[in-house]
């Protein structure tokens, strides 16, 4: 799928009044198939204890369902308020292996400014998968997505 397709799939279902948590797994069905090299997509939520909670994913079940801020790849995206693109994650000493497939992973920050929401992260069993088009389209569903949490007011229990 390309990504304005998607985007158009995710603005038909708000205005068709679909709930939030059908919205946000389209969103993230969509951007799994949006490139062939994306073995793992999931959301995890930022809630008020700073721990990010697993939401909505496509692939093998993870034992990280919960990390917390400053942990991982993942945890270090918000503790640094800055998204992540490690192109292999063997190097990594500070990174929490969901596959002992993955090579490369993204994560991008469904952010309102400094106000985290959430955050796309994806695994790939490739090094250095995610060139500049592969991040630009998931920054996309990001803001979208970005807009929806902002609308129904921040982040999840906050
Ligand atoms: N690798 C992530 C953990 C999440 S799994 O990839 C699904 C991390 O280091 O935070």
């Amino acid at each position: 799928m390309q990504v304005d397709s998607l985007l158009a799939r995710l603005d038909d279902m708000v205005a068709g009044g679909e709930s939030f948590d059908s919205v946000l797994e389209t969103a993230v069905r969509g951007v799994h198939e949006l490139d062939p090299r994306f073995d793992w997509t999931g959301i995890y939520e930022l809630y008020p204890d700073d721990v990010l909670r697993l939401g909505p994913f496509v692939g093998s079940p993870t034992d990280h369902v919960f990390i917390g801020v400053g942990t991982g790849v993942c945890g270090t995206a918000v503790a640094e308020k800055r998204n992540q693109n490690i192109p292999d994650v063997r190097r990594i000493s500070n990174y929490l292996a969901c596959s002992t497939e993955t090579r490369s992973e993204l994560v991008i920050l469904i952010r309102s400014g400094d106000l985290i929401h959430a955050q796309i992260d994806i695994d790939s069993h490739q090094v250095a998968a995610f060139d500049d088009r592969a991040v630009a389209d998931v920054q996309r569903v990001a803001d979208w997505l970005a807009r929806r949490y902002q609308a129904r007011g921040a982040c999840p229990g906050r």
